[in-house]
């Protein structure tokens, strides 16, 4: 156990804000990714493990609006120890980044023999931090059009959405390789720095890492004079305008996700699907047309009739097949009638047997309605030959 000094480098507030920031990013990465790549089969094993697509879209969504209060919270930290506090900004990039940047470059090639000497923040830190505000502001402008497209198209060309969605799924992918190779090369294999779990960072890492911050606190330089009655002061104006633009930007939030409700619903999976196949019918044959009753010019045998009962019922009834006794092929043997007697009682059809037979249905030889009448008018017409 070492005994050696370590120096404060994260306040809790710092560590708060990292680690939510690092679950809200750590969620949206994963949620998103397996959107964007949402054949892969370990897409597909996470997705069916966070209980399907819908899910996976309100884990997405929840993600993004703690990301987005954590932003609301960074800018109030940053603001109370940038202008109540008065620490220096050491965060903001300048030339010295620049030469370090080359000097690493430099460095690593072994063509020095010393890499540059950082001071807070490193060349690396500083360009991972902008890197994550820039990344945050795209994903959080894109990710709004995607969530609101109406709202996004009655201010934009309606193509801007397509566009965001191919460049916050491509951010994506670049904010996921960064964090992997760059912050975790650096971070946790190069060497492991847990000043974001203790919030310190021990002399010997200090001097490696950050000399020239070492030597601003060796020297009590790194930090303002005290000033109370000055941040007092500037606490007063600080406070009612951060609540101010911490409600308009929450308000923000709000319309963010509540806006409008234009993402698509998926159905849900059907699991038994009944399906029909109809048995295709087939058509009966059909009954070859029986020849039609030659028209009728007189109510007459000669006229018409004759040739009724000839085609439709000299089958069998007929001199020779004579069922029934009846032989109605011609004038003499239909007036003459079957084995009961006369089937034709002129002048009174409703007592002549052919009608009633006829009327009754279900004749072996049947004829229709209409024929009926034709010969019920024949009947009551005198039963003429001509
Ligand atoms: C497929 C054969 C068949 C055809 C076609 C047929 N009949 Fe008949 N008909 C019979 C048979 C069998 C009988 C005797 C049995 C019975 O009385 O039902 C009969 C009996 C009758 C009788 C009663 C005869 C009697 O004296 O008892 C009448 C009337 C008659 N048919 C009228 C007609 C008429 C009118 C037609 C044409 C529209 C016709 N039939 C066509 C088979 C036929």
């Amino acid at each position: 156990m070492s005994t050696e000094r370590a120096y404060k480098r994260f306040t809790i507030s710092d560590r708060i804000e990292h680690w939510s920031e690092m679950l809200a990013f750590l969620t949206l990465g994963t949620t998103g990714l397996i959107q964007r790549y949402a054949k892969w089969p370990i897409s597909l094993k996470i997705m069916e493990g966070l209980g399907g697509i819908d899910r996976v879209r309100l884990i997405h969504h929840s993600a993004a609006v703690l990301l987005m209060l954590a932003v609301i919270y960074h800018i109030g930290a940053a603001g109370y120890k940038y202008y109540v506090k008065r620490t220096p900004i050491k965060m903001l990039p300048n030339l010295r980044d620049v030469t370090n940047a080359w000097g690493w470059v430099l460095y690593n090639l072994g063509k020095r023999d010393r890499h540059p000497q950082e001071d807070r923040f490193t060349f690396g830190e500083k360009l991972e931090y902008w890197a994550f505000v820039w990344g945050t502001i795209v994903m959080g402008l894109t990710g709004f059009a995607l969530w609101n497209p109406l709202a996004t198209s009655r201010l934009l060309p309606g193509v801007v959405i397509p566009a965001a969605k191919l460049a916050h799924s491509l951010e994506a992918v670049l904010a996921v390789l960064a964090i992997i190779i760059w912050h975790f090369y650096n971070v946790h294999i190069k060497m492991l720095n847990k000043s974001m779990f203790t919030g310190k960072m021990s002399e010997e890492d200090m001097l490696h890492e950050h000399p020239l911050e070492l030597a601003d606190i060796k020297a009590g330089v790194h930090l303002p004079i005290p000033d109370p009655e000055g941040e007092k002061k500037r606490l007063r104006i600080f406070l009612p305008v951060y609540f101010v633009a911490a409600a308009v930007m929450l308000a923000g939030v709000y319309f963010f996700i509540a806006g409008e409700n234009t993402a698509l619903a998926t159905v849900p999976p059907a699991t038994d699907i009944e399906i029909f196949v109809p048995l295709t019918p087939t058509p009966f044959p059909t009954a070859a047309p029986t020849p039609t009753s030659a028209p009728i010019l007189s109510v007459t045998w000669d006229g018409g009739v004759g040739e009724l009962f000839n085609t439709k019922c000299g089958t069998c009834h007929n001199a020779s097949a004579m069922l029934g006794g009846l032989d109605l092929t011609s004038y003499q043997s239909a007036l003459t009638g079957g084995k009961s007697g006369p089937v034709v009682v002129p002048g009174d059809p409703d007592n002549s047997p052919v009608i009633i037979r006829q009327e009754a249905g279900n004749h072996p030889g049947q004829l229709s309605p209409e024929d009926i009448d034709i010969l019920r008018e024949w009947i009551s017409t005198g039963a003429l030959e001509k």
